[in-house]
């Protein structure tokens, strides 16, 4: 297993460039099984993540073709039966399950495995799901699902206790586009990634209306064709390196991020503007400079669903605020238990106090590099973070969590001047 060397102590400045979002890559993967017709995406990351997605439509059936970010699908023929043990790696393999009874009238599809950041239930994805037509049997681990008198349009409202679903809104929009008459998703997921979703689809022929407000509103078609569509940039992504030239940047110049939207990046924006660091965005919003402020103050963060702050963003502001003077509360309302990365930087002397779904975190002088171990994707990202301005070489182990998300992050550090080391564990 791979583990990242991180030297603390050097200025971040110059610019990099931010790749395609992961978190829309994924379903937008699935949704080519849609169609027959050839499928071109453009700037899907090369990260475990999709890789694993494009070995499960492979799998499937369906042909796939990558060169760098380009991925070209064609699943003329597929099999309604996803390998277990690909599904059982990455919960996000879920949302095949819209796409395969959509066109196939069924999918057998393994339970996802759960994962640090909390139990990851998919009740509201099954409820979607039946209420437009589908039968589903639990049997070996596996969800075997049917629609015997097809897919019929139905109004669900998809909230649950913590609030919308992300993947729950895109499977039923999957299976909905192909359904007969009108499903309406109230309660839906507003994140970007699923409006991304919705482009795709309608530029696929699909007609949906409401995407990116709570409604939206599916009218079923009987068929969908080929299309081209390039991924929106990680605003996840965006944020973490925007956190980067926050914590690290050289005061002077900064750090500047190319490939960004504005508009998906609001809320990371104003946190790190409110925390006293300076963000300004050029190039019509698709360019970002982050300069560390002269006198930063901590800040109380509350995740909430889109347009809300990320709970993706909030491990890595727990790094930020580890070194910035006062207090600090972090509170995930989405995933209670997402503080796995606490007692990491607790290791590197950050004074933290997780509590009931809360962090209280009391600024420090500074950090001090410790071998900690990566946890989950978001965690190992803000352990990076701490590293950056710890004294000392910071080993961070089990890299594969951030390699399921970031794109090449030793490349794009060093391009920023960070001094990291990729090595063998
Ligand atoms: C997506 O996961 C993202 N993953 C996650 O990013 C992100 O943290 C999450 O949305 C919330 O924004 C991808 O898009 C691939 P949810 P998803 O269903 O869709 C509960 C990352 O770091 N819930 O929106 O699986 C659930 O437990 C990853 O890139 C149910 O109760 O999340 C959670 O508390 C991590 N029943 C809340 O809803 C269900 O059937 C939101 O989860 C489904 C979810």
């Amino acid at each position: 297993m791979d583990k990242l060397i991180v030297h603390g102590g050097h200025k971040l400045s110059g610019s990099i460039n931010v790749s395609g979002a992961k978190n829309a890559s994924l379903p937008i993967l699935a949704a080519s099984l849609l169609t027959k017709e050839d499928v071109i995406l453009r700037r899907v990351p090369d990260v475990s993540d999709t890789n694993y997605m494009i070995q499960i439509l492979s799998a499937l059936g369906a042909e796939v073709e990558r060169s760098s970010g380009t991925v070209r699908i064609n699943a003329a023929n597929i099999i309604s039966e996803a390998p277990y043990e690909l599904v059982r790696k990455m919960r996000a393999s879920i949302c095949v399950m819209g796409p395969l009874l959509a066109r196939l009238g069924k999918a057998k599809v393994s339970l996802p495995g759960g994962c640090v950041i909390g139990d990851r239930p998919v009740d509201l994805h099954l409820k979607g799901l039946r209420a437009i037509g589908t039968e589903i049997d639990m049997e070996g681990g596996n969800m075997d699902m049917s629609a015997p008198t097809g897919l019929k349009g139905k109004e669900v409202d998809l909230r649950g206790k913590h609030g919308p679903t992300v993947l729950g809104t895109d499977n039923l929009m999957m299976a909905a586009v192909l359904a007969e008459g009108t499903t309406i998703i109230e309660s839906a997921a507003c994140e970007p990634e699923v409006v991304d979703l919705a482009n795709f689809l309608i530029s696929m022929g699909a007609k949906i209306e409401g995407a990116g407000t709570r409604r939206i509103t599916i009218q079923g078609v009987s068929a969908l064709h080929g299309t081209e569509h390039t991924i929106i940039p990680d605003r996840i992504e965006a944020g973490t390196y925007m956190v980067a030239g926050a914590l690290a940047g050289n005061p002077d110049t900064g750090v500047t991020l190319h490939r960004v939207c504005e508009e998906h990046l609001q809320p990371t924006t104003d946190k790190l503007r409110e925390a006293g660091h300076s963000v300004t965005f050029s190039n019509e919003g698709q360019s970002v400079t982050v300069k560390p402020g002269k006198s930063p103050v901590g800040c109380n963060i509350v995740t909430a669903p889109h347009p809300g702050f990320p709970t993706d963003m909030q491990a890595q502001f727990s790094a930020l605020f580890a070194i910035t003077p006062g207090l600090s509360i972090i509170e995930d309302t989405i995933f209670p238990q997402r503080f796995m990365h606490c007692a990491e930087m607790s290791r590197m002397g950050a004074n933290m106090l997780v509590d009931q779904g809360k962090v209280v975190i009391t600024g420090t002088e500074s950090l001090s590099a410790a071998p900690v171990m990566a946890s989950d994707l978001r965690a190992s990202a803000a352990l990076v973070l701490a590293a950056l301005v710890a004294d000392g070489a910071t080993e961070i182990n089990r890299l594969y969590h951030i390699d399921r998300g970031y794109e090449h992050i030793d490349e794009k550090l060093l391009q920023l001047g960070a001094k990291v080391e990729r090595a063998r564990e």
